[in-house]
This record gives C-alpha cells, sequence and structure tokens, in this order.
C-alpha cells in the first residue's frame, strides 16, 4: 500500500510500511524535496511561514477543492491523493513569476522575505476562494473577484515581522475587483500623480484569472478514480472508511494489550498539546476519511455536523442562508455561531482543525476552547462511541465528564434549533431570542487564545405591567478563563429568570457571577477575566434595562431583531498614505527600485541557511539550556532508551579541542561562555548540544534530556537589580561611552517651582521575534579548517570566536552569510554561540552539523531587550518649563556582558530629545543571574524616549495641564540642543525637529481632532479615545566598513560588503550606490548597469573587517564603502575609455571597455575601507508621530485609529526601503508599548515562550490608518550623499501610541470617578508596557460596570 500525492505537479509514491506515521508534510517538504518555500518558524500553526495549498478531488462531483493548511502540523500520511502547491509551485525564476510574486515585490512587500512564500500562498488561496464563492458580477479576466475586505482578511493569521504589514495588505488589495486603485500605498509600478487609473492597472504585472495554476494534476485524477482500498489493521497508520470500520479497528486494539493509539482529524491539536509530537503511538486512526464523520446536514431538528468536518466547512455551512421557516430567529444564531468560529485560530488552521478534534481537546485536556462555550450556550448534543456503545449526551454532560478513553470517539455534534417557549409558557405573546458571542483576546480577529469566551442565549418578552424586559429563561455560558471546561452560569441564569431587567437586578446578577466565574490557581490576570464575564453580561443584557425597551416592529430597544447593536463592532478597513519625496540627484541612488531578490523570496527561492541542502552524513543539534539559575551541574542523562532514539553525542565544555578555549561569543570588550563550566550562570544558559541523525530527534532528546543539579554552598543568585546593588554587582561601562551630564542639577532644582522626588518606573523586555530562528551549518574541511554559514549579523565576530574555541589560526575558519531571516539585533552576539557549538560539534564529530533553534529554546536562551528599574527627580516651574532631571538608572544586563556597555549612552542620548535644563544622572548595568541582554533594535534608546515622555505625563499632570503643551515647552532650541548632543548637534538647518513637530500637526489635523476627541469622549460612556503627538531624536554612529567591487570579464559586476543583508535593504542600496558611482563610466543606460551587479555573499575570510550589521548606519556605511571602490575603478578605467572614445569618436559601451581593461590588465577589483572621521560618525535623526487611540472599557481593548509619522530621512537613498523600514519599525515598537509580553517566572525563565502566548502585531492590530511623510531635509555635507538612517529611530514613535492609550485611560478614570460615591481611583497612574487589555482594564477600573450601576441606582432613586 502506498502513499500517493503531488506536489507542484509533481508525482510522489511513498511506501506506507516504511513511513513513520509522525512524519509531518513540512519536514517532508524541506528535508526530502527540493521545495523548500515553505518554511519553519513556530512549528505550532501560530504563524503561517509553512502554509501550502491543499487541494482534493471529488471524482463523483468532478469538483477541486483547493484551501490552505499549515504545513508544520499536516501530518503527510494524510495527504494521500491530495495535491500541494507551494510558493514556487505558483512561479518561480525559471518558468515566470506569479503575479502575486511580482507585486509582492513591487509593493516593497517582502523585506527579509521568511514570511513572503506563506503571505503569497494564503493570497491566491484567497483568490481561488472567490473565484468559487464570490457572487460578484463577472469581471474581467485580468481581475479576480475577490473584494477589498476580503483581500484584507487574505492574510490575517500569517505573521511578518519586518514590514507592519502595510505594503502586504496593498499587494492584496491590488487584486481585489472593488479596489480604487488610487488608495494603494507606495510601489515601484506607478508614481502617484504621475498617472491616470487605466495606466496604473495596465502597469501592475496582470493577472489572469482564467488561466491561472492548475493545482490538481490530470495524473492524480486518475488514480484516485482508480483508487485502492487497503486493509486498515495492517499499518501503523489506517485510514478507515465507515463508522464499523473504525468501531472493529478500535476494539482489536483494545484487545491487544498495550497498544496506544491516536485518533487523527487535522492534528492541529499537537500545535498546542506539542509532547504529543514526541509521543510515539502504536496506530495512528484516520478518522477524515468516513463520510459519517464528515457529514453536515441540516435536519427538522437542527444541524447535524459530523465530528471530523473541519471548523472551515461549519462555518460555510452555518452561514448559508437557508429558510428556517418554523424558525425564522434562528439564521441569526447560525450566524453568530459562525462569526465567532472565524475568530478560532486562523484560516489554515480552521481549514485542517476538526470541530471534534476541539471539542476533544477540551473534554480531555481542558483547551481553553471557543467551540466548546458556544456550542454550549446553544444547547448543542453530542453522539459518542465509547465503551458504553452509543450515546447520545448534551455537550455539557459530556464536558462534565471523566476524560474520555484514547479510543472512545467522538461521532458529531447536534445544535438544535430553539423552540421559544419551550420551558414555560407565558402568557404574553412577544417574545424575542436574542443570541450572542463574546471574545476578550489579544487580538480581534483571531489566532489568540481567549482570555474569557461567552455566549448567552435569551428569550425575552415585554411586560406591560411591569413596563420592562422580562427574561423568560436564558442559558449563560463562560469559559477560556482558566475552568476545568465552559460552564453554564446556572446561579445567575436561575436568577434572571422571570425577573424584569433593571439596573439593580443587572447588578445582583453580576454579584453573583463574580461568585461563579472564579479563574483557578495559577491563570494569569483572574481578575481581569472576571470582569470580562461581567462586562460581556452587562453588554448583553443593558440595552434592556431601560424601561423604554418595548418592543416594535419586532425589535427591542437596543436589539434589532435579536442582533445586539454592539456586536455589529467591526474594525474600520486598513487605509494609509505615503508621502515620498524621490531624488534623482544622484540617480539611480534615490530612486524607489525593488528590493534586490524581492521576487525570489516571495516565491520562496531565496536560499537561507537552514535552505542549504544538508551535506553528506549531516548531523543535527539541538541545545540543552540550565533551568536553574544557579547551580552546579551534577550531569546529563536521559529518563530511558527511547528518549535517545538517534542521538550521537552530547557536546558540552569537555569537547572543546586542547588548545581551545570555552568561548562562546566575543565582543568588543568582552567575552561569554559557550557552555556553562561547572556551574550555571543563568537560566537559558547552553549546557550541552545534543547531536542526533535528525533535527527532530535531536529536539527531542534534549527536551528529554535531564540535567542534575547540586546548590549546596553556593551562594544565592541575583534575580533582580536591587540585589545586584546590594551586592555590588555591576558591569563595568568604559568611560569613552559613558554618557556626559549637562549643566548642575542642584541649581535646576532649586530653580524649580514644583519637584516631583524619587518617582519610579519599571520595564520589561522585548523579544525579536525574527521569523527564522537561530540558525548555523558547520561543515569541516581539510587541516583542522571549517566553514560555517550562519545566520548572523557579525560574521567577523563569529569567525574569531570560533577560532579561539577550537584553538586554531583565524585563517582556518571562514563565515558564510547570505541573508537572514530578520535579526533585529537578536542576530549579532546571540547568533555566535550557535555558530560556534555547531562547529564544536562538527570538529568532535569530524561530520557536518547543523542546529535549527526551535522557537521555544530561541525564546528562553536569547534574553531580549534589557529590561530596567528607573527613579527620577525632576524639577519645573509653574509654566511646564522644565529646569532639571536626576535619574538613577539600573539596567538589568543579565549573566553575560554582551555589548550592553553600549546601553547607558543610547538611553541617555533618546532622553535627550527634550530640553531639561540641567541633567544628571547614575546608570549602572547590573550583573545578575538573569539571561544575559542583547542589543535589540533600538536598544537602550526606546527605553530613553519612553522614561522622557513618561516624565513629562508626569510633569503635565502635576499641574493638570495639556501634556501636549508640556511637551512644547520642553522642545530644544537648538542652542540647548547643540549644549546637550555635544558636538554631534550639527548645523542649524539641521535641526528639523521643530518643524516637523509642527508639520505633523497640520498632517493629521491635529487641532481640530483633539476637539472631536473631547466631543467623543462626552457622549460615550464604554469608549474612550485619546489622541498623542511626540517628538524623538536619535542619535546614531557610523563604523568602519569594509566595500570590494569586482568587474567580471563579460561585464557583471560582484560587490561584497561587511553588511549584511537582514531584509533591511542594504544590497539595494548598495547596488543603486555602484550603479551611480561608476556613471562616468557609463554611456548607456543606468538601468543597465543596476541590472550586471549583483552583491554577493558574505564571507568572512574573502572580506574581513566586516564590523557589525545594527545601529541603523551599516547600508550607508557599505554604501559608501563601495562609493570608494568605485571611484578607484573608475580611476583606473577612465583613461581607457577617453582613449577609447577618442578611437571610436563616439561614446563606448561599457563591455567593450570592459575586454579592454582585461586585455590591457587592468586592475578591475577595487576594495576599501570606509572609516568615517570624527565629525561625520555622529549625527541626529528626527520623526513626529500623532496617534489616536480607541479603547473599550468593558474589555480594555485598543484600537489604533490612525497614525501619522513625519521622519527626516535626509535625502533618502531608496525611499521605498526607507519607507518599510520607518513602518516596520513603527509596527514593532508598537507590539512592545502595546502587545508583546515577555514575562519570566523569578529564576527568569520565560514564560511566554510561544506564539500561543506572545503576540506580535498583526494586521488587525496595527493603526487603521497609517500615514507617512519622508522628509527630504535637503543638504547634508557629513552624510553618505545627504541621506539619514531609518532602521532603529522610527520604533521609538510608537510611544506616541501609548500616550494616547494614556490620554484616553485618563478619561476613562476621569469618568469612573463621577460614577464613584468616593474617589479611590486618583488622577496619578501609570499605564503598564505592554498596555495589554489586561493592563488597560485595570487602569480603567475592573469594576467600572458595578460602579456604573451602583451611580444609575442612586441616580434612578433620587
Ligand atoms: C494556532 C492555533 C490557534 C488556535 N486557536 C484557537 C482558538 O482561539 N479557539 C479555539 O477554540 N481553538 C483554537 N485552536 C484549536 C483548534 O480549533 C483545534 O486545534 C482543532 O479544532 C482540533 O481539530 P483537529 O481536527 O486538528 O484535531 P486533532 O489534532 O486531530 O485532534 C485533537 C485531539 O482530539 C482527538 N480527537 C480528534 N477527533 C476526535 C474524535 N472525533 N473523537 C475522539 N477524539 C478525537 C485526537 O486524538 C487528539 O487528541 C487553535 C489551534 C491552533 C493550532
Ligand atoms: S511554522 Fe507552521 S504555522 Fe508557524
Ligand atoms: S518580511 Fe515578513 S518576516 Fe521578514
Amino acid at each position: 500500500m502506498s502513499l500517493v500525492f503531488a506536489i507542484n505537479g509533481e508525482r510522489f509514491e511513498l511506501y506506507l510500511s516504511s513511513l513513520d506515521p509522525s512524519t509531518t508534510l513540512l519536514e517532508f517538504l524541506r528535508y526530502q524535496t527540493p521545495f523548500k518555500s515553505v518554511k519553519l518558524s513556530c512549528g505550532e500553526g501560530g504563524c503561517g511561514a509553512c502554509v501550502v495549498l491543499m487541494s482534493k478531488y471529488d471524482p463523483v462531483l468532478n469538483r477541486v477543492e483547493d484551501f490552505t493548511i499549515s504545513s508544520c502540523l499536516t501530518l503527510l500520511c494524510s495527504i494521500d491523493r491530495c495535491s500541494i502547491t507551494t510558493s514556487e509551485g505558483l512561479g518561480n525564476s525559471r518558468d515566470g513569476f506569479h503575479p502575486i510574486h511580482q507585486r509582492f515585490a513591487g509593493f516593497h512587500a517582502s523585506q527579509c522575505g521568511f514570511c513572503t512564500p506563506g503571505m503569497c500562498v494564503s493570497l491566491f488561496s484567497a483568490l481561488l476562494d472567490a473565484e468559487k464563492t464570490s457572487s460578484c458580477p463577472e469581471t474581467s479576466p485580468g481581475v479576480s473577484k475577490m473584494t477589498v475586505l476580503e483581500a484584507e482578511k487574505a492574510v490575517s493569521g500569517n505573521l511578518c515581522r519586518c514590514t507592519g504589514y502595510r505594503p502586504i495588505v496593498d499587494a492584496c488589495k491590488s487584486f481585489a475587483s472593488d479596489v480604487d486603485i488610487e488608495d494603494l500605498g507606495f510601489n515601484s509600478f506607478w508614481r502617484k500623480g504621475n498617472v491616470n487609473k487605466e495606466e496604473m492597472l495596465r502597469r501592475l504585472p496582470r493577472y489572469d484569472r482564467n488561466n491561472d495554476i492548475c493545482t490538481f494534476p490530470k495524473f492524480l485524477k486518475d488514480e484516485i478514480k482508480s483508487e485502492m482500498v487497503s486493509d486498515p489493521k495492517k499499518y501503523r497508520w489506517c485510514s478507515p472508511t465507515s463508522v464499523q470500520e473504525l468501531q472493529s479497528l478500535l476494539e482489536t486494539c483494545k484487545a491487544t494489550n498495550g497498544v496506544s493509539v491516536k485518533l487523527v482529524a487535522g492534528n492541529t491539536g499537537t500545535g498546542y498539546y506539542k509532547a504529543e509530537k514526541d509521543q510515539k503511538y502504536d496506530k495512528y486512526i484516520d478518522l477524515t476519511r468516513i463520510p459519517e464523520l464528515k457529514k453536515i446536514q441540516k435536519t427538522d431538528a437542527g444541524f447535524e455536523i459530523g465530528a471530523a468536518a473541519t471548523i472551515s466547512k461549519v462555518i460555510k455551512a452555518l452561514n448559508e442562508r437557508k429558510e428556517f421557516q418554523i424558525y425564522p430567529y434562528m439564521e441569526q444564531m447560525f450566524g453568530k455561531l459562525a462569526s465567532h468560529m472565524e475568530k478560532i485560530a486562523s484560516r489554515f488552521i480552521r481549514n485542517l482543525g476538526s470541530i471534534g478534534g476541539n471539542l476533544m481537546m477540551a473534554q480531555r485536556k481542558q483547551f481553553p476552547s471557543d467551540m466548546a462555550t458556544i456550542l454550549l450556550a446553544a444547547d448543542a448534543t453530542v453522539n459518542i462511541m465509547s465503551s458504553r456503545g452509543l450515546e447520545k449526551i448534551t455537550l455539557e454532560k459530556l464536558l462534565e465528564r471523566d476524560p474520555l478513553e484514547s479510543c472512545d470517539v467522538l461521532l458529531s455534534v447536534e445544535i438544535p434549533f430553539w423552540d421559544l417557549g419551550r420551558y414555560e409558557s407565558f402568557p404574553e405573546a412577544d417574545s424575542e431570542f436574542l443570541f450572542e458571542t463574546y471574545r476578550g483576546a489579544p487580538r480581534p480577529l483571531g489566532n489568540g487564545l481567549a482570555y474569557l469566551n461567552a455566549a448567552f442565549l435569551a428569550e425575552i418578552s415585554y411586560n406591560e405591567t411591569l413596563k420592562g424586559t422580562t427574561v423568560r429563561n436564558c442559558r449563560l455560558a463562560f469559559g477560556a478563563y482558566g475552568t476545568k471546561h465552559a460552564i453554564r452560569c446556572k446561579v445567575v441564569e436561575k436568577f434572571l429568570s422571570g425577573k424584569v431587567i433593571s439596573d439593580d437586578v443587572l447588578y445582583k446578577a453580576i454579584e453573583l457571577l463574580r461568585d461563579t466565574v472564579v479563574p483557578k490557581d495559577g491563570t494569569t490576570s483572574p481578575d481581569y477575566r472576571s470582569s470580562l464575564a461581567v462586562g460581556f453580561l452587562f453588554e448583553f443584557f443593558h440595552p434592556l434595562t431601560q424601561s423604554r425597551a418595548k418592543p416594535s416592529n419586532g425589535s427591542l430597544n437596543g436589539y434589532k431583531n435579536g442582533f445586539h447593536p454592539n456586536s455589529q463592532k467591526t474594525l474600520p478597513m486598513l487605509s494609509s498614505t505615503q508621502h515620498v519625496i524621490v531624488n534623482d540627484e544622484y540617480y539611480p541612488v534615490g530612486e524607489p527600485v525593488i528590493k534586490a531578490g524581492a521576487s525570489l523570496q516571495a516565491s520562496g527561492e531565496a536560499v537561507y541557511v537552514d535552505d542549504i541542502p544538508s551535506p553528506l552524513n549531516c548531523l543535527y543539534g539541538a541545545f540543552i539550556y540550565s533551568t536553574r539559575p544557579k547551580a552546579r551541574i551534577k550531569g546529563i542523562h536521559f529518563e530511558d532508551d527511547s528518549s535517545r532514539d538517534g542521538v550521537l553525542d552530547v557536546i558540552s565544555c569537555k569537547d572543546i579541542p586542547a588548545g581551545g578555549q570555552n568561548i562562546g561569543a566575543k565582543a568588543f570588550f568582552s567575552s561569554e561562555s559557550l557552555f556553562a563550566d561547572e556551574i550555571t550562570q543563568c537560566v537559558g544558559q547552553i549546557v550541552a548540544l545534543v547531536v542526533a541523525n535528525t533535527q527532530r530527534n535531536a529536539d527531542r532528546a534534549a527536551n528529554l534530556a535531564v540535567v542534575e543539579y547540586e546548590t549546596e554552598d553556593l551562594e544565592p543568585p541575583i534575580l533582580s537589580v536591587e540585589d545586584a546593588v546590594e551586592k555590588s554587582s555591576f558591569f563595568p561601562v568604559p568611560p569613552f561611552l559613558y554618557p556626559q551630564p549637562v549643566g548642575d542639577t542642584s541649581k535646576g532644582m532649586a530653580e524649580a517651582e514644583h519637584r516631583i522626588l524619587n518617582s519610579e518606573v519599571r520595564l520589561g523586555s522585548q523579544y525579536f521575534f525574527y521569523m527564522e530562528t537561530q540558525t548555523a551549518l558547520a561543515v569541516p574541511d581539510e587541516d583542522k579548517c571549517m566553514v560555517i554559514y550562519s545566520s548572523i549579523q557579525n560574521p567577523q565576530f563569529a569567525h574569531s570566536t570560533i577560532a579561539a574555541c577550537l584553538g586554531v589560526p583565524e585563517h582556518n575558519i571562514r563565515v558564510i552569510t547570505r541573508r537572514v531571516g530578520g535579526g533585529f539585533g537578536g542576530k549579532t552576539q546571540k547568533a555566535i554561540p550557535v555558530a560556534t557549538a555547531c562547529a564544536v560539534a562538527a570538529n568532535t564529530l569530524q561530520r557536518p552539523v547543523r542546529i535549527y533553534v526551535n522557537r521555544k529554546t530561541d525564546m528562553i536562551m536569547t534574553g531580549g531587550r534589557h529590561p530596567m528599574k528607573i527613579t527620577y527627580s525632576v524639577g519645573f516651574k509653574s509654566s511646564g518649563k522644565i529646569t532639571a532631571l536626576e535619574l538613577e538608572i539600573l539596567v538589568d544586563a543579565g549573566a553575560g556582558p554582551d555589548i550592553s556597555a553600549i546601553i547607558p549612552s543610547n538611553i541617555i542620548g533618546a532622553l535627550k530629545k527634550y530640553n531639561w535644563g540641567t541633567l544628571s544622572f547614575n546608570v549602572k548595568l547590573c550583573r545578575t543571574n538573569l539571561p544575559s541582554r542583547t542589543t535589540m533594535r533600538a536598544p537602550g534608546d526606546l527605553q530613553g524616549t519612553y522614561i522622557a515622555e513618561a516624565i513629562i505625563e508626569h510633569v503635565a499632570s502635576t499641574l493638570s495641564m495639556d501634556t501636549d503643551i508640556v511637551r512644547e515647552i520642553n522642545l530644544h532650541t537648538y542652542e540647548s540642543l547643540a549644549l546637550f548632543y555635544k558636538g554631534g548637534a550639527g548645523e542649524p538647518h539641521e535641526y528639523t525637529l521643530p518643524s516637523m513637530w509642527d508639520r505633523v500637526a497640520v498632517s493629521s489635523d491635529f487641532e481640530k481632532r483633539v476637539s472631536m476627541i473631547e466631543e467623543f469622549n462626552g457622549t460615550n460612556e464604554w469608549r474612550k479615545r485619546g489622541i498623542s503627538r511626540v517628538p524623538i531624536t536619535y542619535q546614531v554612529a557610523l563604523f568602519s566598513t569594509p566595500g570590494r567591487v569586482s568587474i567580471l570579464n563579460d561585464g557583471s559586476i560582484a560587490v561584497e560588503v561587511g553588511g549584511i543583508e537582514l531584509g533591511q535593504g542594504l544590497w539595494t542600496k548598495v547596488k543603486q550606490m555602484v550603479a551611480y558611482a561608476l556613471g562616468p563610466l557609463q554611456s548607456g543606460r543606468t538601468e543597465e548597469i543596476l541590472e550586471k551587479i549583483r552583491v554577493i555573499q558574505s564571507d568572512s575570510l574573502s572580506m574581513i573587517q566586516g564590523n557589525f550589521t545594527g545601529g541603523s548606519t551599516t547600508s550607508e556605511g557599505s554604501c559608501e564603502a563601495v562609493r570608494l571602490c568605485c571611484n578607484s575603478l573608475v580611476e583606473r578605467l577612465k583613461p581607457l575609455k577617453e582613449t577609447l572614445m577618442q578611437r571610436s569618436s563616439g561614446p563606448v559601451n561599457w563591455n567593450t571597455l570592459i575586454t579592454q581593461a582585461y586585455a590591457q590588465s587592468v586592475n578591475l577589483s577595487a576594495s576599501n575601507l570606509y572609516t568615517p572621521d570624527y565629525t561625520s560618525s555622529r549625527y541626529l535623526n528626527y520623526g513626529t508621530a500623532v496617534s489616536e487611540v480607541e479603547i473599550d472599557l468593558l474589555t480594555g481593548q485598543t484600537t489604533v485609529l490612525r497614525t501619522d509619522i513625519v521622519y527626516d530621512c535626509g535625502k533618502s537613498l531608496n525611499p521605498a526601503v526607507d519607507l518599510g523600514q520607518i513602518e516596520g519599525s513603527f509596527i514593532q515598537g508598537l507590539g512592545f508599548f502595546m502587545l508583546e509580553e515577555y514575562t519570566t517566572n523569578s529564576d527568569g525563565l520565560v514564560l511566554n515562550d510561544s506564539t500561543w502566548t506572545y503576540k506580535i502585531p498583526t494586521t488587525d492590530t496595527i493603526p487603521r490608518q497609517f500615514n507617512v511623510d519622508i522628509l527630504n531635509s535637503g543638504n547634508h555635507e557629513k552624510r553618505v550623499l545627504s541621506s539619514k538612517a531609518s532602521g532603529e529611530p522610527p520604533l521609538l514613535l510608537a510611544v506616541s501610541v501609548h500616550c494616547a492609550t494614556l490620554a484616553a485611560a485618563k478619561e476613562a478614570r476621569k469618568q469612573l470617578r463621577a460614577w464613584k460615591s468616593h474617589d479611590d481611583s486618583g488622577s496619578m497612574f501609570q499605564l503598564p508596557i505592554p498596555a495589554t487589555m489586561p493592563a488597560v482594564k485595570e487602569i480603567c477600573g475592573l469594576h467600572i460596570v458595578e460602579s456604573y450601576l451602583e451611580w444609575k441606582i442612586r441616580e434612578n432613586s433620587r
């Protein structure tokens, strides 16, 4: 019996007997086929990097069904007779790219490119869906049937850490039939204003919907028609085709002692229950080939849904507008159920995950299911097949039962029609049916587990006598809040039944509810979860409290045909504008040239380290890390032999060769060890590397390895900055890196009319969340040489670390990096130990070794941004003018020095954006036993900016002044700027911040919106808005950077630079610079030269002194280095060109020139090391932003309604690239301020260690309107062609979102104070970072509903 399937039209046949049924489709694709576009990023269904299109053929209907799936969770055996299409299957460099790839490239929607293939497949699937399901009138073949709304949702479950999503959404929308093409963002197909709409359309790469990819090859259709039936009992993977067959199979299994069985539907459950992946089962029983379990039908009693029906299919069925003649009101209930289900996970999970799988996870494992809660409210029943036989019971009973046995099967779910008056008969005729579902989750559109979910069903009627709305009966279900399973809140149901809804009644119901919805111990944010329950109940019943809730024309007040007004809450559509000045002075520098290799990235052909085919005999490594902050390692062992499967060795410090050192990362001033020596220094420290025959075996063994620790005679670990201070445990900061104070703060304090003393702020960490985790491949070579392929931002440092560790001269080592799937600082120092450990293992075993660190280990080991504690004292006048600021900053640097020494100067550099009058500080780098922190994008600067804003907010609150006025009063004049940034302030005309401050006020319509918000807040009780304008100043530094330009015999040009392409567009800018700088030699079109240039991979032996890629200026530095190289080449070639021109009396073409140069042995390779002098090595970047947010006081959810940015890029080297950097870094900053909780236990072990708990921004959490204005601030003599950096500074602008949220929260608290009879909330408060939903809700009042009702009751009784 064999498995037959197609991948990108190619036939594959595998023998079932030779397959491990736990193999995933992703493992097969990546390790056994050439199709590498499928990327592994999370391995748990949470990111979309591995998305492929699956197509199934129905021979009876002769119909192909296409849908996306996550290949990291799909089991290979389950794709039998299916066809898979990956991004390279849509198009590629050989056969031509698909218009999706081309448009992604042209809209600059791919930066590092690691997410792009998954995005492209998701979009392709949305286009196919639209084709099949759209009710759109026929469009022309070049226009899809997809709507803008569908386009926006097409990639809603896919994560991207680089772009900020705006350009991705634009690329998707460019396919929509109803798009106004003028609304699309900045792209390389046209310039706004230059062409009309028709021309714009014409310039888009043509999409022909009638002539698109064939997703299901004919040969497979033929094979399906002649499908063989196998004996399901014979193999480990069995696919029974009827319930009887399933039953007999299970009975056989039960009869055979000790046989472990796993029922499989979509297998998405292993995304959450990851241990199940490592568990070895004797039998895997596939439920998806049993027609009864897949069937969805509408009966006279309701819907009957087979347990293996996918959630997507259930949604589709529930949404089908059928006539429910006897029960017309049921249509809205089914619609509500469907729209709630659309928020479960993401489309590519719902397409695979079944309703039964979900319910069984809830039943057996207490999974915080949405499905269980909403179906409980809908009074669902289930049919099960267990040892007790066939049973039909209510879902409620199923959930209450002990976990079902592994061989018990859920067969189907029934959602009944609801008979009005089924429990009691009321004399009043006018009864209404209400049904609503709720979900408080970190992402509004899904792919985030709910903090709490709820669904309410109620029968109500108007009571003439009592002049109010009576609840006849109701079902109130709550789940996911830290409960064993979804529950009905029967006390409240009982209490409400028969009552007329009033404020009093609601208040009492809420009291009862609070006693019932109590999260179990250990649940995060328990009070918040209970308050959500209260909020939702209130939202459901409150519209009925008013006595005027009399039904008219079939609708009750607040409800229209069962629809709650608020339930229609939808996010506004995304919109954006970009104001970009293209500067052609240095053409093609300044052009928005498409990112080099963008189409290759989209098709997935771009090669990342893990895409390099494994060399013969390659082994795989996985880290065993410490789980104790300070403990003696006594030994490592495996619990049993099975956990050692495939393991060849466990590498630790004993394997460091003689002459080598235990060194894992060298930096400028320090080094860190590779493996923990005898005693661990922190959790997450590398203890050892398991080396096995596959990555899966290595990961599994590392997971199951047991490290024995002992703490006897050891000093207790230092686990806080306070502890470090007590023990004087600090890292030194070299004096030349330590920032300088300004003026005399004691004088400044004396001048002040008000003082805030010793106020405290704390900031936490942030994880990089690059889509490609840390990875390396080491290949031993002759004579103790080694080649290491590493995804790293500073190969030079890895190079010398590896040489020192192996005890070999540096010329034995070669570190190669082509591209990095996102770095954000996390692959600067933290990539070095990965590469070094790989090299040690390869050296020990004399075989190639590769490591692809799994997401959890990466999140635990890499440390992230520096947390810190800040204590400040500030003096100021009544006008708001600040006269003195004194700071004490304790930075938690962790156990290793990394390059934390730069943090003090970065914090102070960004904080000096305001004129504090006088400034003094004491910044200490605390050495703790917590994971070593590193330089995450805008390291220290981000915190410095926030500290400045926190102080400004505090001053404004103290003086009861408008914060915007306090900000403006304290902005620098050029003179004060020069004083604060001694020598680094540039020329007066370069200080563009004041004009940008005004410019953003105009472009954002700031003043007008401030009054509109005031009005909004005055008229809305449950939603508050806030707006904030902030400035930023960012000090960047340039470093020495090498470059080499070599012209080959055929005229093509190979360029090497020290900088690494991380997605930031470095190669693109370098290519443009080479084309510009070789201009004097050209006689043809500049584009011709541009096409001849290739920037090649970085090779640390070929291009030495590569330095590191970081600090935002590597692109500029690399550009300048190659410009110097080109200048040398021009100098060498110009005489020849002139001679040739004289000879031919006309222009000389490039190839002739080069041929002649080769003939005359002109040196056509030039290298240079650009070393900025003192005056050009440092400069200031400026930006301003206005953000407006709205918070929902019942849930704490914050929606960023609009952000306007003005950013000074100087003369941009490539405005498309810079725009991408500005938007992308702003969104990463938004993640820090609003979403990304990176919490640890008290030992420092990261708790938010997966996509389930770590929530980076998604398309539904970015500003709904996002406008970016790139200022071209003219000439800057000391800059590289007058350009300025864009990689990190804009990240700081995201503080505007936090400040706006604070402004909205102030309004909420003001209202709360008015409702409360006593004022205990105070006007001074700090909004935590990140300002997650629980944090915002807590600030706005966890008991806000009760306060409101108490106030109403008091008012009513007056
Ligand atoms: C990234 C991600 C996000 C998610 N977010 C949400 C969310 O927000 N809300 C939510 O409610 N859910 C969420 N889920 C859960 C998702 O709905 C379930 O994973 C899915 O429905 C399970 O279905 P499956 O067919 O893949 O089950 P499988 O993984 O195949 O099975 C799950 C478990 O149930 C058993 N099983 C399966 N079918 C049956 C049956 N018929 N009888 C007996 N046992 C059976 C299996 O043996 C296994 O133990 C999310 C999942 C992922 C991966
Ligand atoms: S790798 Fe599969 S969803 Fe993330
Ligand atoms: S481009 Fe999306 S993650 Fe890098």
